[in-house]
């Protein structure tokens, strides 16, 4: 497994971030900004964006695994990498997601834990509405996670 940032072209990698965040404009705002990350295992398994939100604190805009690959431990590797990497410059890391039980129970076992919410969010930011393990999402749900602790 090597995981590598992604400095070049990076259209290799835009099916698989439109995985994880179906709308383009947002997708290209923040990887304009952002540090994107590869994971392979030998091939492309999984891609994730992180941004620096200033004040030490790091928000994970993307992360997705190819569903090939789901359910067999890269997302949470992949996190483990991020969290250690980014501990080195920030405090935080915070993540936005439309807080489906399934991926908040991932979050919260990568070490993650509620922090606020955006009302609306879906309904004002995406021009389609985003249906998730079958559940219309509305508001955005931040989880962080305190990257000063080492976790276990
Ligand atoms: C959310 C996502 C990143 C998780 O990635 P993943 O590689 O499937 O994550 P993991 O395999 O590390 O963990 C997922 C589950 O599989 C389980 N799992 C891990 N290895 C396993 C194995 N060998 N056998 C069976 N189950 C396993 C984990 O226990 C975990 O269960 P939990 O969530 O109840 O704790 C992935 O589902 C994804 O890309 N989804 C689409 C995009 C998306 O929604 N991104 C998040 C936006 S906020």
């Amino acid at each position: 497994m090597e995981f590598k940032r992604i400095t070049g072209d990076r259209r290799l990698y835009w099916q698989l971030l439109l995985l994880g965040d179906e709308q383009p404009e947002l997708v290209s705002r923040y990887l304009s900004k952002g540090e994107l990350y590869a994971l392979y295992d030998p091939g492309l398994v999984a891609v994730a964006v992180v941004c620096d939100q200033g004040s030490g604190i790091c928000e994970l805009k993307n992360l997705a695994v190819d569903p090939a690959f789901q359910k067999q431990g890269y997302g949470h590797r992949f996190l483990e990498f991020l969290t250690d990497l980014y501990a080195a410059s920030f405090h935080t890391m915070l993540v936005g997601t439309g807080g489906t039980p399934r991926i908040l129970r991932f979050y919260e076992r990568c070490g993650f834990s509620y922090s606020h919410k955006i009302p609306h969010f879906f309904f004002d930011n995406y021009d389609h509405p985003i249906v998730e393990d079958g559940i219309l999402l509305e508001d955005m749900f931040y989880l962080k996670k305190d990257l000063t602790q080492k976790s276990s």
